[in-house]
């Protein structure tokens, strides 16, 4: 499915298996916003037609958000600040103005965080089983649904203009793999 052109540093993995319940709040926090990621997109007129879709991705980030506020709770975790991430922050300013060709950036640009984000609880679903069964699970419930929206806000992308599409997704991808190699010590998923 998703072409991406560089690996998950080899460091990620063991930063976030060792912090754990600070992960968990950074989880959180790209649930809401991904939350409100699907509703900013309903911004656009080329998209207008596709509010009802966009509400649906907006209602389910915004279950998997309740959901890892229940795993705070039932861990005695504290809901804290969000962390900016390097990443998504870099990837979000090279989206152009203008409403047709912000709107396919956008898209693009959410369906990586997305892509990025199925890649890696698939990672932690792999990795988590012997170190705490819940969450392997956890995350693994999840990858289907992230790996959709990822689908979904690419054929919205192509939708509106497949060639343009297909020149942004080849950019960002290689924006992506420039990116995902600088070093983040923070405990966070992107
Ligand atoms: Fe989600
Ligand atoms: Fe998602």
């Amino acid at each position: 499915m998703l072409m991406l052109r560089e690996k998950i540093p080899a460091d990620w993995l063991p930063k976030i298996l060792s912090n754990l319940p600070a992960v968990l709040v950074d989880h959180a926090h790209l649930e809401r916003k991904a939350a409100t990621s699907a509703l900013n997109l309903e911004k656009y007129r080329d998209l207008y037609h596709r509010v009802k879709e966009l509400n649906a991705i907006a209602i389910e980030e915004l279950q998997h958000f309740q959901l890892v506020l229940e795993i705070l709770k039932r861990r005695g975790i504290p809901f804290g600040q969000p962390h900016p991430s390097p990443w998504i922050t870099a990837m979000m300013r090279s989206i152009r103005k203008g409403q047709r060709v912000q709107a396919i950036d956008h898209l693009v640009v959410f369906a990586l965080i997305e892509g990025r984000s199925c890649e890696k609880f698939q990672m932690l679903a792999n990795a988590l089983p012997t170190i705490d069964p819940e969450l392997a699970q956890f995350y693994a419930s999840l990858v289907e649904s992230e790996g959709n929206h990822y689908a979904t806000y690419i054929l919205m992308a192509r939708e509106i203009d497949d060639a343009e599409a297909s020149r942004r997704l080849d950019y960002y991808l290689d924006l992506d793999a420039e990116l995902i190699r600088q070093p983040n010590p923070l405990p966070m998923l992107h």
